[in-house]
């Protein structure tokens, strides 16, 4: 999605800017711009393609400036062009913009009809035309936002800047997200606090409906005209964490980072077997009234949600239902009293996910019904975060390559201690069934350590992928979450066409597609399921199907001819999706760098859909 990066400082703020759109680059776009107030003039440079061109442009021009913003574009009105990259310019205006004006036609028509000349095709330009537009009526250009903010409709984050207004930066955020980097004596803002680290860790996170105005030395939040306060928080997110490090891509690091990542994530809530009394003490009352849950979520967190529908149910007979945030958020679907609306979401700012449970909590606070909402995420700062009830931290630390892994993994160790926690306060888990759990989620690491010494097995295999354009994953109970993950992982960063099928449907239509060009990947953990996956097996092999099988070490299944066995260690049955993730991760990535993909920044992808 797109990103903003502005600034205004006593030092030039250009390669601050380029380093914050390079930050921003895992989020994906498709072009780069940036403008400089310099000697009351707008210098300003867009490239289409890698944020490298644009730096080597502005470089070569040796744009100098001491107040600026700049953007990446993924591209959502208009091709991915030079005249469509950001920043938009107007008169002494210069804009950027992440989101969507959705009544940006009838504006234009508006603007049109008064001579502004519109030179891209994007909805973008009309706010800076009724930016200079507003100019007229009035010198202040927080007054001329301010005019102009209610006027548009849809969401959006915004960065401002004007020549005649040379030591100011305005910027608003309405549904977008926007952060204040606090420096000294400078000041700064970005759409994903990950940009600004290296020039602050303090930051001011903006409200919807926002609309801040930001000098060197002063930061000032307006709220429908009146002056609030935000408070300054600080950030322990270090630097080093947005490094590749040792790794050739985001992804492979983020791999290799899951057995930390878990056990970082489950140490917030064991003590030894137990639970810690605080953890989520403060949700207790409304754990015990819930009756249902219901698991909102987009993509690989809606993953997450589908095996966590079978943990709540076959754990603790709690009902779950999950459901994409995108069909829920427009299906008007029946609020059900004492049910707790669970957001997944690795950003937590996923406009679906967002949208959805903004739409729940209206239409029980409308009908007075009583419900809970919790989210599952692993932004601390985000929207989702702040407008829930009750939230369970993922620390995963920072999640960079588009392919979500390690966001994954430690939202299904998250999803477990939920359920024990539930499970506790409902007196639904018996204490063999905690100790039997909670020690397997602290040996989990160490299985997913063992998991991962696979990696050149699965390397080899990977080999086998490069020339096919189709492949199925296939798995049970809530191995079939997992083959839907492997099937999203392959065809994200590898392009090639994969679909994830619970096995038991095969024979139900996919099995038709079975022939000896298909590469069919199972999953396969020692559960009570092994027999009839095994039947399976044989459905793919008897109509020439290659089989690449991950197994556990005890399932007896072993190499044959167009059978390609990689035995994964054994591992309590509740948490083998937790360490079964990892091998489709590993075959995903390895056959993506083959066929030469940019794994990280998938073509068309986007980190955070922060749009709809
Ligand atoms: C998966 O690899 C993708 N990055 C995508 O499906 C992602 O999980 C989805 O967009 C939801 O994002 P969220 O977890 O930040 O809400």
């Amino acid at each position: 999605m797109c990103g903003i990066v502005g600034g205004v400082a006593e030092r030039c703020v250009t390669e601050i800017l380029i380093e914050g759109l390079k930050r921003l680059e895992y989020r994906g776009y498709d072009s780069a711009g940036l403008a400089l107030l310099n000697k009351e003039q707008i210098l300003r440079e867009r490239r289409v393609g890698k944020v490298a061109n644009l730096a080597e442009a502005v470089s070569e021009q040796h744009l100098t400036g001491n107040i600026g913003i700049a953007h990446t574009r993924w591209a959502t009105h208009g091709k991915p062009t030079e005249n469509n990259a950001h920043p938009h310019v107007s008169g002494n205006v210069a804009v950027v913009h992440n989101g969507i004006i959705e009544n940006y036609q009838e504006l234009k028509d508006e603007l049109q009809a008064l001579g502004y000349i519109f030179t891209s095709q994007t909805d973008t330009e009309v706010v800076a035309h009724l930016v200079n537009d507003a100019l007229k009526q009035t010198d202040s250009l927080l007054e001329a936002v301010q005019k102009v903010t209610p006027r548009l409709k849809g969401a959006y984050a915004l960065g401002i800047i004007h020549t005649e207004h040379a030591d100011e930066l305005i910027t608003v955020r309405e549904g977008s997200p926007l952060v204040i980097g606090v420096g000294i004596g400078e000041n700064f803002i970005s759409s994903d606090q990950l940009a600004l680290l290296p020039v602050t860790n303090r930051f001011v996170y903006l409200e919807e409906g926002d609309i801040a105005r930001l000098t060197r030395t002063s930061i000032e939040v307006f709220v429908n005209g009146e002056r609030v306060d935000r408070p300054v928080k600080e950030l322990d997110a270090t630097v080093s964490n947005a490094s590749k490090g040792e790794y050739k891509h985001f992804m492979l690091k983020e791999i290799y980072e899951q057995p930390e990542a878990i056990q970082q994530t489950i140490s917030q809530a064991l003590n030894g077997n137990n639970l810690r009394e605080d953890f989520l003490q403060h949700a207790n009352a409304d754990f015990n009234k819930i009756q249902q849950v219901q698991i909102i979520a987009c993509g690989t967190s809606y993953h997450a949600g589908m095996i966590a529908k079978y943990w709540f149910e076959q754990l603790i007979g709690v009902p779950c239902q999950v459901e994409i945030a995108s069909e829920f958020r427009y299906r008007t679907p029946v609020i059900v009293e004492n049910t707790l609306y669970i957001c997944i979401s690795q950003s937590g700012e996923t406009a679906d996910t967002l949208a959805a449970l903004r739409e729940t909590q209206k239409r029980a606070k409308a009908n007075n019904i009583n419900i809970s909402t919790m989210t599952i995420c692993n932004v601390a700062t985000s929207s989702m975060v702040r407008e829930t009830d009750h939230h369970l931290l993922t620390l995963a630390g920072p999640e960079i390559g588009v392919a979500s892994t390690k966001a994954f993994t430690t939202q299904l160790a998250a999803l477990m201690l939920l359920i024990i926690k539930i499970g506790q306060v409902k007196q639904r888990l018996a204490a063999a069934q905690l100790t039997e759990i909670t020690e397997a989620l602290w040996h989990c690491p160490k299985v997913i350590l063992d998991t991962l010494q696979h990696n050149t097995a699965i390397l080899r295999l990977s080999a086998l992928f490069v020339e096919k354009n189709h492949c199925l994953f296939l798995g049970r109970g809530t191995h079939f979450p997992i083959a839907l993950e492997g099937a999203l992982k392959l065809k994200e960063i590898s392009y090639i066409h994969a679909e994830g099928y619970a096995a038991g449907e095969l024979k139900h239509g996919p099995l038709a597609l079975v022939d000896n060009e298909m590469p069919v990947v199972i999953l396969a953990p020692n559960d009570e399921m092994l027999d009839k996956l095994k039947s399976n097996m044989e459905e793919v092999q008897a109509r020439g199907g290659e089989l690449f099988v991950f197994a556990d070490e005890n399932s007896g299944i072993q190499e044959k001819d167009r059978q390609h066995v990689v035995h994964i260690p054994a591992v309590n049955e509740w948490l083998a999706p937790i360490v079964y993730s990892v091998p489709v991760q590993l075959l995903s990535y390895h056959v993506a760098v083959l066929r030469g993909t940019d794994v990280d920044q998938p073509r068309n992808l986007a980190k955070s859909v922060t749009v709809e």
